[in-house]
């Protein structure tokens, strides 16, 4: 029940949002795969942690007040040296505290770097007044952004529907295998969306869901970030 005790906690800190290592560890405890991630508090503790997970890795600014982490200069991929991790760790603190002044600062997220040649989907959920859990897919960057290509499902959804999902999108052949890619591992894709619907039925304080992006491959699928924010009470 780790899931449970982060919500409370975050709701007793009276936080709206949880933090990217507690959304992590949220959807870890669903079986959902993740990128596996530490919040290091100083720099010295990230290359630790660094060492523990193995490079190459990726380092995070973690703020209660940040939501786009990489808009701020919050976010350095690809690092495979203890250096490397010193070097970003500093640059990170000091590009948020340029960008965005007065943040507070829980700390830097080390991530395993998931490997390259995926895919980025999204999948998303989030609790409609009328229709109440509501989930959401689509392909990541610009055909979420600029092409709004996403397919939605209200909760509770079979696998079946979990699937349609997947085929309905405009993009859908990214998804099956183009110039000469293999297609990807759907099965893996609707099993997070099947969680994510689950998260939303168990969790009623769970407001909405982003796990943005999710790295589909061949066989498998990684969730590298995750928003979850909570109802507002009061
Ligand atoms: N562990 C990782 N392995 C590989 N690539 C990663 C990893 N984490 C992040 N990335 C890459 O960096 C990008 C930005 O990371 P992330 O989504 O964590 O930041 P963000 O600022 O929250 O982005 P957004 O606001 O768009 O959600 C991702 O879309 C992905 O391409
Ligand atoms: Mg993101």
């Amino acid at each position: 029940m780790i899931h449970r005790a982060l919500i409370k906690k975050a709701i007793l800190e009276g936080r709206v949002k949880l933090l990217e290592h507690e959304s992590i560890n949220l959807l870890e405890s669903y079986g959902i795969p993740v990128a596996k991630a530490e919040l290091a508090s100083e720099v010295n503790e990230a290359v630790a942690l660094a060492k523990k997970i193995g490079y190459p890795v990726v380092l995070k600014i973690v703020s209660p007040d940040i939501s786009h982490k990489s808009d701020v200069g919050g976010v350095r991929v690809g690092i495979d040296s203890d250096d490397g991790v010193r070097s970003a760790f500093n640059e990170i603190i000091s590009n948020v505290s340029e960008r965005a002044p007065g943040s507070r600062i829980a700390g830097v997220l080390v991530q395993k770097m998931a490997p390259s040649g995926g895919i980025e989907v999204i999948i998303g959920g989030l609790r409609d007044r009328a229709f109440g859990p509501v989930i959401m897919f689509g392909l990541g960057g610009v055909f979420v952004e600029v092409l709004r290509d996403v397919s939605f499902r209200i909760s509770p959804l079979l696998e079946e529907e979990a699937y349609e999902m997947l085929r309905e999108l405009k993009g859908a052949r990214v998804l099956n295998g183009y110039r000469g890619m293999p297609p990807v591992d759907k099965s893996s894709l609707v099993r997070i969306i099947l969680k994510v619907a689950k998260i939303l039925d168990e969790n009623p304080e769970i407001d909405s869901l982003d796990l943005n992006p999710v790295m589909s491959y061949t066989s498998g699928a990684l969730v590298v970030d995750a928003r979850v924010i909570l109802r507002s009470m009061g």
